[in-house]
């Protein structure tokens, strides 16, 4: 990977890799199995500057570029899902801020990111996921301020984040070029929050409805034009599926490393596991499949810091292709664990749960496809 990546980015890993086995990986196995939020990862995270790396330096941020964003919560991942869903979804909720803020905008709310105040991203609904036109939020104008009304389900990091992206319809008229962005704070009044869902996977990442009863914001909070939410949300998402398969990546390299060294420890039959070849084809192909993800995710991020025209195409492929990866791969772990695979004692069972959302969230795989057909044509 260095001769690919360069030696700053290998350097990156290997300081990203020693905050996340030092001060995440000790906890991660407690965060999962208490359902909590992984509140020694969150504060490793602000104390390193890792929180939100990717806010510019004029914002008080790392300025990590796309590229070292992914390898910073890919390591992340590596160790702990649920501890890298704080990198990635306050990159998220952020980039609307980044690609259609203003500069009075930019200057008040990413360097409270940058702090530690977390950021959000409500583009779903519970009749409204795939299909995200089809919201039925509502911002209606009242004078000089906006009147938000609706509910937004599958929120990760809801009621741990200070700010909120918000998508709502301004004309439901229009579909989704009636739909506009606007950034609510959790101290506003009439902003609530629902019971932590009860998942599979990704336990330490609270996930909540957002409900919004009559939550009047000025207009200084709309983001870009009024009407240009979707297109905004859409731009985002080109940006930072990227981010969720760097997760993916490092959860199937977690699972491969600790399948890797279980395989050369465990005996059975008189012979390490390791010297079976069913065992070693399987390792194989795991790590032939991660290096594919790793060079597919790693080529995206170049393209969304170059801001190139088939971005939206390797950003859903990346997504979609080391999504499938890491359930292959955390599977196959569990495979080669056998019986320990399938108890907590060992984090793949863990990982195996985690993988799955990685095929869900930010658009299904399915939906990543969609994408890719539409977009062929930038190739
Ligand atoms: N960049 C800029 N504009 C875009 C765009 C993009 N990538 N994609 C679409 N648009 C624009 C289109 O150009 C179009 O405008 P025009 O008519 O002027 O061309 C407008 O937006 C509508 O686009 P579509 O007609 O393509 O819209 P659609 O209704 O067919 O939906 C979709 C497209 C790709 C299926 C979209 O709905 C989608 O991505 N769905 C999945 C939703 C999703 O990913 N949700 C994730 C939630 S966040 C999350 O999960 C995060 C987390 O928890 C951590």
């Amino acid at each position: 990977m260095e001769a690919l990546i360069g030696q700053e980015y290998e350097d990156l890993r290997e300081s990203v890799r020693a905050i996340a086995e030092e001060k995440i990986a000790p906890f991660a196995h407690d965060v999962d199995a208490q359902s909590r939020y992984p509140k020694e990862a969150h504060d490793a995270l602000i104390a390193t500057n890792l929180f939100a790396a990717h806010i510019p330096d004029l914002y008080g941020g790392e300025g990590a570029d796309a590229l070292a964003t992914v390898i910073i919560i890919e390591e992340i991942a590596r160790v702990c899902g649920s501890s890298s869903l704080i990198p990635a979804v306050n990159k998220l909720g952020s980039v609307p801020v980044i690609l259609a803020g203003t500069e009075e905008q930019k200057a008040h709310y990413l360097p409270l990111l940058a702090k530690g105040g977390g950021f959000s991203y409500c583009l779903s609904e519970s009749e409204a996921g795939s299909d995200a036109a089809a919201m039925k939020t509502r911002a209606v104008k009242n004078g000089e301020n906006w009147v938000l009304t609706g509910s937004k389900k599958w929120i990760s990091n809801a009621g741990e984040s200070a700010f909120y992206t918000v998508l709502a319809s301004t004309d439901p008229t229009l579909g989704a070029k009636g739909i506009t962005a606007f950034v609510v704070e959790a101290t506003d009044h009439g902003i609530s929050f629902g019971a932590p869902e009860r998942k599979m996977g990704f336990k330490g990442s609270p996930t909540r409805e957002v409900y919004l009863d009559n939550v009047e914001i000025p207009d200084s909070r709309r983001l870009g034009a009024v009407g240009e939410g979707f297109a905004i949300a859409m731009r985002t998402l080109d940006h930072t599926r990227i981010t969720i398969a760097a997760q993916a990546l490092g959860i199937a390299q977690g699972a491969f490393d600790v399948a890797n060294k279980y395989a050369h420890e465990r005996s059975q039959f008189k012979h390490p596991l390791f010297d079976f070849q069913s065992i070693q084809f399987m390792l194989a192909d795991m790590a032939m499949n991660i290096a594919a993800a790793r060079t597919l995710t790693y080529s995206a991020a170049v393209k969304s810091e170059r801001g190139e025209k088939d971005l939206t195409f390797y950003s859903a492929a990346s997504k979609c292709f080391a999504s499938d990866v890491a359930m292959r791969v955390t599977t196959d772990a569990v495979q080669i664990l056998g019986g320990y695979g399938y108890v907590s004692d060992y984090p793949v069972e863990r990982m195996m749960r985690d993988a799955k959302l990685t095929q869900i969230y930010e658009g299904t795989n399915q939906i990543q496809r969609i994408v890719m057909a539409r977009h062929l044509d930038d190739l």
